[in-house]
């Protein structure tokens, strides 16, 4: 099988995989055989220590034309030269903050998924950043030794071409490359247009799925809803740029072959993709709203029990039935720092200025919430009877420490300078004299 060919998937999440291209290309019984077969060359690809638990433990063995080690040495590259890792550049301002969509590469001016990609945000956990690209990386495959990709399209389509197989996406769907396996990105729809899309750049643990406790062993995120490649390879010689993003530089290196040579492999640490539409929706059903955690999709644990480095969270549609309840979330000032972004419809608790495509940060302890027309609307509905939230699909990459937006994402012309006034029509209604 090819990289070009139909998509195929294998269903399950952190599961060990097994896939090959070619009948019995994946050695039996044991990983690394004195010759392995078609004169395939064994690798491994570790995600994790060694050591680590068997359940978070994630590795795969890759088998090859030829192996990773195989190109000319890497020299510093422009490349990438919007994507940073530094979050330090400015002070960080505790106002909430939002952006306007980031506007689309001039039809003109070919931009990759790399080059198209720009940072807005990050913490010693994770960078956040928006791509806004207009053609496929051509002749040139990249890999992130600093993170694994959480990779989130708003617009468009993308085909994720990598060395353990082909993962198509589109909005509403996501998919996860994991920490330094090598891809291409394809955009099938770009004689329609650019696409764009959010990434969160991952630099701790892998993100997992969280545990269910006492909603049992059903709901959120199904792991048979996630899907991983299944092995597709090309042999093909040229003149190609390995480029690669380490210590937060880009470097590149010339290459006389495709790097997506993976004829067989088996194992954990692979790419994945899964359809936010398929999340199953947990919340109350008597009063109250419940925190954005019952929405947990993925969780990128850090070393304290309990806390994690990145959540991965998305308000899909849902019903939404609480009885004398004000149903968006209430004001809340939190310890954790979130930033948010909408791929589609419209996001319940704000009535205007958070578009698909756009984004907002409210960081540890900025106080913030619903704007005064969703307040006057939330205060006054009938809650006796259910409201059916669709047409939407908002996710949130919360963290505990602070997200310090980079000096582009402060200077933008994007940035709604004005966002705080969307509180200020908020009417004092207290009368100590009526209950
Ligand atoms: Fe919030």
């Amino acid at each position: 099988m090819t990289t070009d060919a139909p998509l195929r998937y294998q269903s399950g999440f952190g599961n060990e995989f097994a896939s090959e291209a070619l009948p019995g290309a994946l050695p039996v019984g044991r990983n690394s055989p004195q010759k392995a077969p078609y004169g395939l060359y064994a690798e491994q690809l570790s995600g994790t220590a060694f050591t680590a638990p068997r359940h978070a433990n994630r590795r795969s063995w890759l088998y090859r034309i030829r192996p990773a080690a195989v190109h000319q040495p890497f020299e510093a590259s422009t490349a990438g030269a919007r994507w940073l890792n530094r979050f330090d550049e400015v002070a960080t301002p505790p106002d909430p903050l939002r952006w306007d969509p980031l506007p689309m590469p001039d039809a003109k001016t070919p931009v990759d998924f790399v080059d198209g990609m720009v940072t807005m945000a990050g913490n010693a956990g994770c960078g956040i950043h928006v791509y806004a690209a207009n053609r496929s990386m051509q002749d040139r495959f990249f890999y992130d030794a600093d993170g694994e990709l959480l990779i989130v399209p708003q617009q468009g389509r993308l085909v994720l071409a990598t060395e353990l197989g082909v993962l198509g996406v589109e909005p509403q769907e996501i998919a996860v490359i994991p920490r330094g396996v090598r891809f291409q990105v394809r955009l099938p729809d770009a004689d329609q247009g650019a696409a764009r899309g959010y990434v969160c750049e991952n630099y701790g643990a892998h993100f997992k799925l969280p545990d269910l406790g006492v909603i049992g062993s059903n709901g959120l995120a199904n792991p048979r809803d996630f899907l991983t490649p299944v092995a597709a390879y090309e042999d093909r010689e040229g003149d190609f740029e390995l480029l690669a993003k380490f210590q937060g530089k880009f470097w590149s290196a010339r290459i006389d072959h495709s790097p997506l040579d993976v004829v067989a492999w088996h194992g954990s640490d692979a790419p994945y993709k899964y359809d936010l539409r398929r999340f199953n929706v947990t919340g109350f059903i008597s009063h109250d709203h419940p925190d954005p955690s019952i929405n947990l999709v993925l969780q990128a644990p850090s070393d304290t029990p309990g806390v994690d480095t990145i959540d991965f969270v998305v308000f899909a549609p849902r019903v939404l039935a609480m009885q004398d309840t004000f149903r968006p979330p209430w004001f809340h000032r939190n310890i954790a720092s979130e930033f948010m972004g909408l791929v589609h419809g419209v996001y319940d608790a704000k009535a205007e200025g958070f578009v698909p495509g756009g984004a907002s940060l409210h960081n540890c302890m900025t106080g913030h919430g619903p704007d005064a027309e969703t307040f006057e609307k939330a205060s006054a509905i009938d809650t006796t009877k259910p409201q059916y939230v669709t047409d939407t699909m908002a996710f949130m990459f919360e963290t505990p420490a602070v997200i310090h937006p980079t000096r582009f994402a402060l200077e933008s012309p994007q940035r709604q300078r004005g966002y705080y006034k969307c509180w200020q029509g908020l009417a004092k209604h207290f009368n100590p004299n009526q209950r």
